[in-house]
């Protein structure tokens, strides 16, 4: 076996986000069009990410990176077409990402020219494997850069006076970074730019690669608020990866621990495993009665768009939204859902077994929550000769009928819809007169 370390626990300050609970939408901040984009094998053309912008914005995202215009052409082009066609509404941002180097800054501001608002997103990596095995740089060398970079940020705004600038800071590979230096480093970066409580800058911290447990980067997340000199001036952001599956765990949880801004990606596409996905995340808000401020009322919408735009399938059990998710073929969940839905009352707070939130509240419906296939019981018939045709069947005839049904489905395999569990009703209990 190799030898891998364990991340080192974070010390030195009062850890309390596990007390905490989120109880307000974060700032949402899209990276589809560019995180999400840079990872597929064949990137978006013009048309795709047109549709998945228009998407974005339908669903209520107010800040959107668009691509990394001075690295790429068809980023360039894009971000031209949504300032020169007017595709930006007053409320949206769009965000361009850019490397602290001069002629990547400068072509950066050239395409953002005429751009009422926008964000300009900066980064160079600081973690100690890539200061000594990638840059062969020292602590200070590496600050040196994301100094520069600030420094040059803010001269080219001041020459567009005309567009409202925010800036945002990327200490790149963070959860690999000693903590105490991305708080050095991300003070230095507020030292040039100056940033109040009225006009703040964001930090933004990644973990580029997710390398440890969700509460390790929650600890580092609470360290680096409470440590950074004017956390005042900043809008902490997280942009979390899912290298170990705990990128919506790992947002969740940075929440709690002072984060105001989560990027991320609609289904979670990005680089190798893939980025947080903003539609689980709001979800699960949403079902602790938090309001994400999103507008996810038809998620088949959301399916196909990323699905054509992105030429990515979603897996039928995605969290929240997958096909197969408001299923039930078990017969003892059968019956539990059968019973709680027959008590749940409209205005009373949701309390239904296994179904931790009504589908109808993502325009799905019930009709797909309960199916028979040979693992169900009676509990899945009951309901659906009730549902479908109005039939309640007393108990003895649920035992009689039961391993009749399950035999016609190991015959047939597979699923049985509800006619044919009626016919067989009749086949064999109702008598010919
Ligand atoms: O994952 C990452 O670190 C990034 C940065 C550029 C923010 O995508
Ligand atoms: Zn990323």
């Amino acid at each position: 076996h190799r030898k891998y370390q364990p991340v080192e626990p974070v010390t030195g300050f009062t850890r309390t986000w596990p007390d905490r609970q989120v109880t307000e939408a974060p700032i949402w901040a899209s990276v589809d069009l560019r995180d999400g984009n840079q990872a597929l094998l064949e990137p978006m053309n013009v048309a795709q990410k047109q549709r998945l912008w228009h998407l974005l914005v339908k669903l209520g995202i107010k800040e959107i990176e668009v691509g990394f215009p001075s690295a790429s052409q068809p980023d360039y082009d894009f971000t031209r077409w949504l300032i020169e066609e007017n595709q930006i509404p007053d409320d949206v941002s769009i965000q361009v990402l850019v490397q602290a180097r001069e002629e990547l800054i400068a072509k950066t501001f050239e395409s953002l020219k005429g751009v009422k608002k926008a964000v300009v997103h900066v980064y160079n990596s600081t973690s100690r494997i890539q200061r000594e095995r990638v840059f062969g740089m020292g602590r200070d060398e590496i600050k040196d850069i994301a100094v520069r970079g600030a420094r040059w940020v803010k001269e080219y705004a001041e020459k567009y006076p005309e567009t409202d600038w925010t800036f945002q800071y990327s200490p790149e590979s963070f959860t690999s970074t000693e903590v105490d230096y991305a708080v050095e480093v991300c003070d230095a970066v507020m030292d040039v730019w100056q940033p109040t409580p009225e006009k703040r800058c964001i930090l933004n911290l990644p973990t580029t690669v997710e390398v440890g447990p969700p509460n390790h980067f929650a600890d580092q997340v609470e360290y680096f608020c409470q440590h950074l000199n004017r956390r005042d001036s900043a809008i902490i952001s997280v942009h979390t990866h899912n290298d170990r599956g705990g990128a919506v765990a790992s947002a969740e949880l940075a929440l709690m621990a002072g984060a105001d801004r989560v990027e991320g990606t609609l289904l979670g596409n990005g680089e190798r495993t893939g980025n947080m996905d903003i539609v689980t995340l709001a979800i699960n808000l949403y079902s602790q009665g938090v309001d994400p401020q999103l507008d996810l009322s038809n998620p088949d919408e959301i399916i196909q768009t990323c699905t054509e735009c992105t030429g990515l399938p979603i897996h039928p059990r995605h969290p929240w939204i997958g096909e197969l998710v408001y299923t039930a073929f078990s017969g003892s969940h059968q019956d539990a859902i059968r019973k709680s839905l027959k008590q749940q009352q409209s205005d009373e707070p949701w309390q239904v077994a296994y179904l931790p939130i009504d589908p109808t509240d993502l325009g799905r419906d019930y009709l797909a929550v309960i199916r028979v296939n040979s693992q169900s019981g009676k509990g899945g018939m009951t309901f659906l000769l009730e549902r479908d045709f109005g039939i309640s069947i007393p108990r003895w005839l649920q035992l009689e009928l039961a391993p009749i049904v399950q035999q016609k489905s190991e015959q047939q395999g597979g699923e049985l819809d509800s006619q044919i569990i009626h016919d067989l009703l009749i086949q064999h209990f109702v008598q010919d007169k």
